[in-house]
């Protein structure tokens, strides 16, 4: 990485001792850099009273009459500023109680962030907070310290979104970076969908009294009462979703091709055997069995047009989506120093009449890495990291595997999944923890005096890039 300002002394050496904060669309983690795993693993979400009281810890299922459960960021990207900055200053100050002077920040950053909201988080935080100096870092670029590649592509299948952004020498390459919304949250959807329309009805966990297991649609259970806003009961509703993802999703060998009715038929008496039945206890005891829409929801993260939503607003909520990325601005997209600049790299294709279907996770990857410098696919072919929550569904890495190896048979396919969840699940932080420990990090914090002299575009496009 370059460094164009000056170092400042203050934090030199291997005294510091910063603190790191990785804000997803799903989890918040914040903790000390240099450590293995965050203090700090919550919601991204709060609870709000009538008289506008925030709260963050576990009160978020306490089922209260009148308190709304809202979300704090979409996409990784604040939408509820005021929201976040409480929640960041009530982990710093109440819980982790940090020492501002002695302790920089280092904040995660997705690669679609804009200059604006760029300049806002950073000109906030120097405000909000009297850390002595921040620093933005790049998810992808986290994520390729922790596995100690330089050059490769992350493959980030998160709640809210999934991304696909090569890294060479540690810098991302934005114009070469793609992303799509099939990640958690779509499988959520497509949960709930199927549910319904199979007539399943269920309950979040807070309502539940008493329950006598029993098989769907038998029941013995009863309900408590608890007044809740809507809000609320959606959020634990949703977990419900979650849970059933978590547990059951099951990446199939081989593309489920549903819109085939012979075919269709054939795949879903192979995913019935009894081999692949499993069943799920719903919160009010009542069991349900799943064999092959195991598979089918799963499949829909590699082939995600062929599963359309039964309503047509979820089917708006997901509109046909080829990856691309508008990042505009100043932008110094990263060169390889050896190379002359080339006219262009092969930027993403706009979509036309023919390729206007939506690409699923391969066909993002194999896309990425056709469009990235010849001399550089050898290289990050052979370092394909694939992280996030979503990628922990059993057989996902195996299936990208054979996909990505018959359709790019010219290169050496390496794809790089940590086997221990916790470490996948914070995987950018931690490569944050590691990147803010390095000994030569020093020399990359930037204080709010620095950003005021050296001025936003310079700092925005060459320190925190
Ligand atoms: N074992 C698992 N199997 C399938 N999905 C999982 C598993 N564990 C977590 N998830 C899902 O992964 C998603 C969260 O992923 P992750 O923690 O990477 O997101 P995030 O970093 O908070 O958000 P983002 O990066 O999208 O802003 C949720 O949808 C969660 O339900
Ligand atoms: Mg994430």
């Amino acid at each position: 990485m370059s460094n164009s300002g000056n170092s400042n002394s203050v934090y030199g050496g291997d005294e510091i001792n910063a603190i790191v904060l990785d804000p997803g669309s799903f989890r918040t983690r914040i903790g000390y850099a240099g450590d293995d795993f965050p203090k700090i693993i919550t919601p991204s979400y709060y609870t709000e009273s009538v008289d506008k009281k925030r709260r963050f810890d576990d009160a978020i299922d306490y089922p209260k009459a009148n308190q709304q459960v809202k979300p704090i960021l979409k996409d990784s990207v604040i939408t509820d500023w005021d929201a976040a900055l409480e929640q960041y200053q009530y982990y710093f100050d109440d819980i982790l109680k940090i020492d501002y002077q002695e302790q920089p920040l280092l904040i995660t950053e997705p690669v679609w962030n804009d200059m604006e909201y760029r300049q806002n988080l950073v000109e906030t935080f120097y405000e909000k907070f009297d850390f002595p100096a921040l620093y933005l870092a790049k998810s992808p670029t986290c994520v390729s310290f922790q596995q100690g590649r330089p050059n490769c592509i992350v493959v980030d299948i998160g709640h809210d979104s999934v991304s696909v952004v090569p890294v060479v020498d540690g810098m991302c390459l934005l114009k070469n970076a793609v992303r799509t919304h099939y990640g958690g949250h779509y499988l959520d959807d497509q949960i709930e969908d199927m549910l319904k329309v199979k007539g399943i009805q269920y309950e979040g966990k807070y309502k539940i009294k008493s329950k006598v297991p029993m098989v769907y649609p038998d029941s013995n259970y009863t309900l408590k009462d608890v007044e809740v806003t809507q809000s609320f009961d959606e959020y634990q509703r949703r977990k419900v979703l979650h849970e059933f993802k978590e547990t059951l999703l099951q990446v199939p060998e081989k593309k489920l091709n549903v819109n085939n009715p012979q075919q269709n038929n054939a795949l879903k008496e192979f995913y019935s055997q009894d081999t692949y039945k499993r069943l799920f206890e719903l919160p009010t005891g009542q069991s349900i069995e799943l064999s092959n829409e195991r598979f089918k929801l799963a499949d829909s993260l590699f082939d995600p047009l062929n599963y359309k939503f039964s309503t047509e607003e979820l089917n708006k909520k997901y509109p046909s989506d080829n990856g691309e990325l508008s990042i505009k601005g100043p932008y110094d997209d990263y060169r390889p120093l050896k190379r002359a600049r080339k006219p262009e790299s092969t930027p993403t294709p706009a979509p036309t009449e023919d390729s206007s279907r939506a690409r699923g996770l391969s066909q993002l990857i194999t896309h990425v890495i056709s469009s990235v410098d010849i001399d550089l696919r050898t290289s990050v072919a052979h370092n394909i990291i694939v992280t996030g929550g979503v990628s922990l569904i059993p057989q996902l890495t195996e299936r990208l595997y054979t996909e990505l190896s018959n359709s790019n048979p010219g290169l050496k396919i390496r794809l790089h999944a940590i086997g221990n969840t916790n470490e996948r699940l914070n995987q950018t932080w931690i490569g944050g923890s590691v990147l803010a420990s390095l000994g030569t990090f020093h020399q990359m914090w930037v204080s709010k005096e620095e950003y005021k002299e050296v001025g936003p575009d310079r700092i925005l496009t060459q320190r925190f890039r």
